[in-house]
């Protein structure tokens, strides 16, 4: 590693509270079908499960973004339904219909899932995918590995695949099932130990999606969400994996601050609902925050785009990871991506002391 390398990686030092080079920007879904060169390696690949497993090609889509954009960190390709899927869930990627997962409903099922060092020692061609990635990667980009959040996967397995209304789950979380429990408390082992061994290939900091955090209220918030991140990073603790967390906890608004001081997270990535002068006065006297940008104002661009992109800007560097407040869609133009850094590192080529 080169002298001052880790000072010279803005998201690392935004992370451990100290003041960036410059801002660190990345973005959700980076990696992906908005790319044409992501399509012809998933062309190539044959499937996207067989994209995931296949380390060359999936350390080739990871970096793809990075060769186009002047980003800060590379996420790691891979999905957050592979867990359920080395769990022993049936697993299938239907083109325009999203994942098709064997439900997951009752007491024997959750019994039937394979423990965590069983699921984890499965997901192998993860690791290698970001060992070849620590290799390949610049000296200022920082590589991020993930996981999807207890909540989230459960969503998937219980509804059987994507949902509208995840009703079935939220009812399960509602009534108080036993089996729900101890699926959450399960998918807790296996992303902790998924996640040690992310860092121990080398990931530098993780972060946790839970895209449907917003669908519990007070009451079942802390038992469904932020109890179960809670416990993934205090076990990846005790398994010495001291690395930064990023929470993801999407929709969950004014309870971003509970989750702040009570997850264990070194950041929280921000919904495009929340406005940027709660992020300023409310959760950056207490957190780092990334986000927010809506992935909708970057198909748009013009005037929408610029001017969300400025209200950004106003956040202080130190305390922001530039970023959307979910994916890029594969519609949006190459063009407005590149527009949207344009107008980022602007702010830091105006900024720079000579
Ligand atoms: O660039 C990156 O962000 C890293 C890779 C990544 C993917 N999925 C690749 C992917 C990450 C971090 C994810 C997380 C993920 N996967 C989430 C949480 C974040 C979010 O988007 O809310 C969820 C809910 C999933 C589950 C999932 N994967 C669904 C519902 C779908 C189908 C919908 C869709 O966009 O097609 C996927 C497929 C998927 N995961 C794609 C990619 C690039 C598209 C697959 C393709 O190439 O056909």
């Amino acid at each position: 590693m080169m002298a001052g390398e880790k000072g010279r990686q803005a998201l690392l030092s935004v992370l451990k509270g100290e003041m960036p080079w410059r801002r660190p920007v990345w973005f959700m879904r980076q990696a992906g079908r908005y790319l044409e060169e992501y399509r012809r390696v998933r062309a190539q690949a044959g499937s996207f499960l067989d994209l995931c497993y296949s380390p060359e090609l999936a350390a080739e889509v990871t970096l793809q973004p990075l060769r186009r954009f002047d980003v800060d960190a590379a996420i790691l390709f891979a999905d957050i339904l592979l867990v359920p899927q080395a769990m022993g869930v049936a697993l299938s990627f239907q083109t325009g219909e999203g994942p098709v997962l064997e439900p997951v409903r009752d007491m024997a099922a959750v019994e039937r899932l394979a423990d965590a060092s069983t699921a984890a020692a499965a997901l192998e061609p993860v690791y290698e995918t970001v060992r070849i990635l620590r290799r390949e990667l610049p000296a200022h980009a920082t590589l991020i590995g993930f996981c999807g959040a207890p909540w989230t996967v459960a969503t998937y397995m219980v509804e059987g695949g994507s949902s509208p209304e995840r009703l079935r789950t939220r009812m399960a979380a509602m009534r108080g099932e036993e089996w729900l429990a101890a699926l959450i408390e399960k998918l807790v082992e296996a992303s902790a130990a998924y996640l040690v061994r992310q860092v121990e290939a080398g990931a530098q900091v993780v972060q946790i999606f839970d895209t449907w955090a917003g669908d519990l209220g007070d009451g079942l918030r802390e038992r469904y969400v932020t109890g179960p991140i809670r416990s993934i990073i205090e076990r990846m603790r005790e398994m010495g994996a001291d690395v930064p967390v990023i929470g993801f906890a999407r929709g969950i608004g004014a309870a971003q601050l509970a989750f702040a001081r009570e997850a264990g997270v070194a950041a929280v990535g921000c919904e495009s609902s929340m406005p940027v002068d709660y992020m300023r006065e409310v959760l950056v006297p207490k957190v780092v925050v990334q986000g927010n940008l809506d992935p909708l104002a970057v198909i748009a661009g013009g005037d929408v785009l610029e001017e969300g992109v400025q209200r950004l800007l106003s956040l202080p560097k130190e305390r922001h990871i530039f970023n959307l407040g979910h994916g890029f869609r594969p519609e949006t133009p190459v063009e407005h991506v590149e527009r949207m850094m344009a107008l980022i590192r602007e702010e830091d080529d105006a900024g720079r002391v000579v």
